[in-house]
């Protein structure tokens, strides 16, 4: 959702808070803003668009200073406009704050600052929460030592809801604080500097140590240094971790988009998700960080898969491996209703929530749910020191490096894999033998190669983009281990090319969707050669007779689907389980070619945000 930044050190501000934001602006762009203090007082430049519209501006404004806060916006209260960018000021004109979350109780609040003379001027939550930290300032004598401090926790004392804040002060020249609840904030320490930031690309350029603040922490940074306070509690305790990639990491490189980067990061982001965690002595996984034994693991009868989009379509693949591979039912279920509805967990239950991100607001709150009542939950998580990792009670982290583009590509297949781990793992303790286990890690191990084989066909892929992207509507189907890859292939294609499209178990087709089929509504047909072929042969045909167009994605060599598609998509040979991992890729491709011949922002589809911090 919305970005942070903030600095306060010996630098000019201005040009790190806009750098910064460029790294953040995945997580919202509808308008962005920054506020800056030097020695004339308070200076605030706010415009709605893409950052290039708030740097343009700075242009010709500059705001000197070396102590700032920055946002980036994806409206939640207000439209994107000047006017309800980030950051507000309170009454007084002299405090700033941007904000990362929702003030649940804006609207009580709001009237009984209006009924004490208060006037506001934006419509959003934010400007609440400025002037009632500002109220609070300006309450507290003005010798009152960590007097915005002091301010921000009266205030945030009767605030409900979530939020990730920094605030300034006109008064307190050389103090920025922070808080967090709900909505992640991150410390960076510099050498002489320090940084708030929601997460760690917009501070990787300038230090690689950070403290991953807790909910109910503030921060208090000045020039001497910061110190950590809670909310809630006496004291609270903060680690310095080591921020685990590189500004490289981080960057497009060569490549035009960083969607299409990541997409050809997969055979290396695989290799990663794999290292370290096949044991062709014990021929079975080896997953460390679960923090459960043997016993522990042998103990369990059922798992419940939660989580939101992508990561959610992983784990309906990750049902189908763990249920065929190693025989324990497995349910998945969206975050957004698993944590609002009493789902019956018992004791043999194991709970695992998949987020790349790792701070999605309603995967987060399924695990919480869960947790409170009592359950293991496991993290399936791309960030590491992101909230979902440190909350878990354990889990595997997929090790693919930052994924920057909003439409989430090289995280589905290492979340894919990694349940590939957990079903050799949860198989071997159960009904594979040596040799089985054996087979598996083999094929596991094809991975990365198999993977640059499908990237390989990029042109062609790229020319069927070109012939169905006036489409207005486009259908994918699959079965069995290929409905979750369906699923995913029409999200991508409709959330950066605006094309609508479904996903729809194959057999599906016959009980309502066959209406939808005619020359104009191309179907994407997953249709490699495994145990349902023959059946989505089937479909193939019911769909040919209606004039639909096919789009095949098919083992190399099978003539049989290359006799009666319009277009084929080869896929190279490899068994039905590993097959999710290759076939998705072509998929995502076609997305992003399509995308690219309608001209749309590829990495900044319309109206989304990359972490959807909010509910
Ligand atoms: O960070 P998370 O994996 O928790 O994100 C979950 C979804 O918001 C995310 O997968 C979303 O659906 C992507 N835009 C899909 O490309």
């Amino acid at each position: 959702m919305c970005g942070i930044v903030a600095y306060l050190g010996e630098k000019e501000a201005q040009p790190l808070l806009l750098e910064g934001l460029r790294r953040l602006e995945y997580r919202g762009y509808d308008s962005s803003g920054m506020a800056v203090l030097n020695g004339g007082g308070l200076h605030v430049l706010k415009k709605v668009g893409r950052i290039q519209a708030l740097a343009a501006a700075a242009e010709i404004t500059p705001l000197h200073g070396s102590l700032g806060i920055s946002h980036t916006r994806w409206a939640t209260h207000g439209e994107p406009s000047d006017r309800n960018a980030h950051p507000h000021v309170d009454a007084t004109g002299k405090l700033a704050l941007v904000h990362n979350g929702v003030i649940e109780n804006y609207a009580s609040l709001k009237k009984r600052l209006i009924t004490e003379g208060h006037t506001f001027t934006s419509d959003t939550d934010t400007e609440v929460l400025a002037h009632l930290i500002g109220d609070h300032f300006q309450k507290l004598p003005a010798n009152t030592p960590s007097r915005l401090e002091r301010a921000v926790m009266a205030a945030l004392r009767e605030v409900q809801g979530t939020y990730g804040i920094a605030v300034i002060h006109q008064d307190e020249p050389g103090v920025l604080v922070g808080a967090r609840r709900g909505s992640p904030l991150v410390l960076g320490i510099g050498v002489g500097e320090h940084f708030l930031a929601s997460d760690v690309s917009a501070v990787v350029a300038y230090t690689q140590k950070a403290v991953y603040l807790n909910d109910y922490d503030i921060v208090t940074i000045d020039r001497n240094g910061f110190r950590v306070s809670s909310l809630t509690k006496q004291s609270a305790g903060f680690e310095i971790s080591a921020i685990d990639f590189h500004q490289a990491d981080a960057d497009k490189g060569e490549f035009p988009h960083y969607m299409l980067k990541e997409i050809f990061e997969q055979p290396q982001a695989i290799q990663n998700a794999i290292r370290g965690r096949l044991s062709h002595e014990d021929s079975t996984a080896v997953l460390g960080g679960l923090n459960m034994d043997a016993k522990e693991l042998r103990g369990i009868d059922r798992i419940l898969v939660t989580a939101c989009g992508t990561a959610l379509h992983a784990g309906i693949v990750g049902e189908h491996l763990i249920e065929s591979i190693a025989q324990i039912p497995v349910e998945t279920d969206f975050a957004s209703e698993f944590r609002y509805r009493n789902c019956p967990i018992d004791r043999r239950t194991l709970v695992f929530v998949v987020s790349q991100s790792g701070e999605t607001a309603d995967t987060l709150g399924a695990l919480r749910e869960a947790r409170r009542k009592g359950f293991r939950v496991l993290g399936i998580c791309n960030n590491v020191g992101s909230t979902i990792a440190r909350e878990s009670d354990g889990g595997v982290y997929m090790h693919a490096g930052p994924e920057i583009g909003v439409a989430a590509t090289k995280s589905f297949t290492s979340q894919v894999t990694i349940f590939a781990l957990l079903a050799l793992l949860f198989g071997r303790m159960r009904y594979l033998s040596a040799s089985q286990g054996r087979e598996i890690i083999e094929n596991i191990e094809k991975l990365p190669t198999l993977i640059g084989q499908v990237l390989s066909q990029s042109e062609r892929i790229k020319a069927i983009a070109n012939k169905y992207a006036k489409s207005s509507s486009m259908l994918y189907f699959g079965r069995l281990y290929q409905y979750g890859v369906a699923l995913e292939g029409a999200l991508k294609m409709k959330e950066i090319t605006y094309i609508h499209a479904e996903g729809y178990p194959a057999a599906e087709l016959k009980h309502g969707i066959i209406a939808l089929i005619d020359k104009n509504t191309p179907s994407v047909f997953i249709c490699p050669q495994d145990s349902v072929h023959d059946k989505n042969m089937s479909t193939i045909q019911e769909i040919k007779a209606r004039k639909g167009p096919i789009i095949a994605l098919a083992t190399e060599g099978d003539t049989s689907v290359e006799a009666i598609a319009d277009d084929v998509i080869w896929l190279p040979k490899a068994v039905d389980y590993i097959m999710p991992v290759i076939s998705s890729i072509p998929l995502q491709l076609l997305s992003y070619y399509t995308a690219v011949a309608l001209n749309r922002d590829v990495d900044k589809p319309r109206n989304l945000a990359k972490s959807v911090t909010v509910e």
